[in-house]
């Protein structure tokens, strides 16, 4: 059987993101139940409709990638309470028909979420405004289990390195195993 095809899609830019990190614990997880990759965005431009056709090139290419994507993991960051400008920018651009026949790529895609912060929500307010953006884009969102990592920065090495322990681990571990289930269901239906 083909193996599943996730894409990350990390709501932080930052070199030494915990999201980032979060996201690369996932890949280790999943191990080769799946082929994780992170999706590289920082040259999508600002969304300008003026802009919008054709597409830029980098437009172009996260496209295809969500397109080729058997299931997308989030890894949100949380500012202010809510996900990432630079998040919503790449979702608004994903957002929109390709063109009069094509339609829009996240419509249909199973989903999750994740995110580590240095708060104590973990996230998950961003996670549930996130969810409300992807929902309403008719993404297939598995909602339980979701894992939000409070006062991520007791989670490292002291140097900024992710060492995600007992609890998040396990269920990061869950959400993991979960997430390949549901995503392989919608792959046979
Ligand atoms: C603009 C801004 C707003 C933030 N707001 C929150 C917040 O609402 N809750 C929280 O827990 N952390 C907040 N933080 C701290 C982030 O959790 C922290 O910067 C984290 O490292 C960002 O994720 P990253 O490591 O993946 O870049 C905020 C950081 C920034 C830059």
């Amino acid at each position: 059987m083909k193996k599943i095809k996730i894409l990350a899609i990390v709501g932080s830019l930052r070199k030494d993101s915990y999201n980032r990190q979060l996201a690369l614990a996932a890949k280790e997880i999943l191990g080769d139940r799946a082929d994780f990759s992170i999706l590289e965005y920082d040259d999508v431009p600002l969304m300008n409709e003026d802009i919008e056709f054709p597409a830029p090139e980098a437009v172009k290419r996260v496209r295809e990638e969500v397109k080729a994507a058997d299931g997308i993991w989030f890894f949100t960051p949380e500012y202010n309470h809510f996900f990432s400008g630079v998040l919503k920018n790449l979702i608004d651009w994903l957002s929109r028909p390709i063109s009069k026949e094509e339609p829009q790529v996240l419509a249909g895609k199973p989903a999750t979420i994740s995110g580590a912060s240095l708060g104590m929500t973990g996230t998950s307010i961003a996670q549930d405004h996130l969810v409300t953006l992807i929902s309403f884009l008719n993404m297939d969102v598995m909602n339980v289990p979701r894992v939000a990592v409070p006062y991520v920065s007791q989670q490292t090495d002291g140097e900024g390195k992710l060492k995600l322990k007992g609890e998040s681990l396990s269920f990061l571990e869950q959400q993991a195993n979960a997430f390949v289930e549901f995503v392989k269901k919608r792959m046979h239906n």
